[in-house]
């Protein structure tokens, strides 16, 4: 972390730059990703797309990690590292991509289908996106970052669903990962005292939402988080922008099917 950053207009541009290509790269994901497909050959789509756009993918060799996206599939909560796995039928997918390009990063995830999923998941994914939508309602001047985690926890655990605590969004801007922490859970503790929303402050909001327990773990590849006991878990993520006015999502220009 490295302190709240308010960025100018020039900053934000730039910003929206990354974002584009980050959202474009998981357009093409989504697109693309289909059963016996290996989570490696995703990678090496989004790599060649960032590359093509001019940028660079932010997760690559950040801490050591080994490629340019996450790939975290059914009970793989995020952190995934893509791979020999084969996609089957009835698998769900978090996506999470990160670019860097002109000084500045963008981050976005989203969680697709892979063939025929049984309702119940489809609905652990439909509610996960739709914490996002309830979290930014509250990203506005004056509000708190706990206003936003106590919408996203409210609609997950109205469905019965465990918030992932283990892991927070964050600030973004000329560093992935900045100050302050977005975190998709409150308690009495912290209500009220995150800190207050100023325009030209760029946040990453992303719920990690479980089927059963709210509990993870971290697999011995020192990277993939997956749940305590074993259910499926959905991610949904966008770089969002704090304005005078409504929230500006950096990531999402255009919705498109299926993500
Ligand atoms: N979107 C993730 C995050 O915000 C990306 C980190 S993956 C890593 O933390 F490999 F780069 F660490
Ligand atoms: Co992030």
């Amino acid at each position: 972390m490295s302190g709240i950053t308010i960025k100018s207009a020039a900053d934000i541009e730039k910003m929206d730059e990354a974002g584009r290509i980050v959202e474009e790269t998981l357009n093409l994901l989504a697109k693309s990703a289909e059963i016996g497909m290996t989570t490696q050959e995703l990678d090496d789509i989004a790599a060649s797309y960032i590359k093509s756009r001019g940028a660079e993918a932010s997760f690559l060799n950040y801490n050591g990690y080994p490629r340019s996206i996450c790939t975290s599939v059914n009970e793989q909560v995020v952190h995934g590292i893509p791979g020999t796995y084969r996609l089957k039928d009835g698998d769900i997918l978090s996506l999470d991509v990160g670019a860097y390009k002109n000084g500045f990063h963008g981050d976005a995830a989203r969680t697709v289908l892979i063939g025929n999923v049984p309702e119940e998941t489809q609905k652990l994914v439909r509610v996960t996106k739709e914490c996002f939508f309830e979290g930014i309602r509250y990203a506005k001047l004056g509000n708190r970052i706990s206003d936003i985690a106590k919408a996203i926890q409210t609609h997950a655990e109205s469905h019965g669903y465990g918030v992932v605590r283990d892991l927070v969004g964050h600030g973004i801007g000329r560093n992935m990962h900045e100050d302050p922490e977005v975190p998709n859970f409150w308690d009495t503790a912290h209500f009220g005292r995150g800190a207050r929303l100023e325009a030209g402050m760029t946040i990453a909001i992303e719920p990690m939402i479980n089927a059963g327990t709210a509990r993870v773990l971290q697999l011995s590849d020192g990277w993939t988080v997956v749940t305590a006991d074993g259910k499926p878990s959905a991610h949904y993520e966008n770089t969002v922008l704090i304005t005078e006015g409504e929230p500006r999502l950096l990531t999402l220009h255009e919705e498109e099917e299926g993500t």
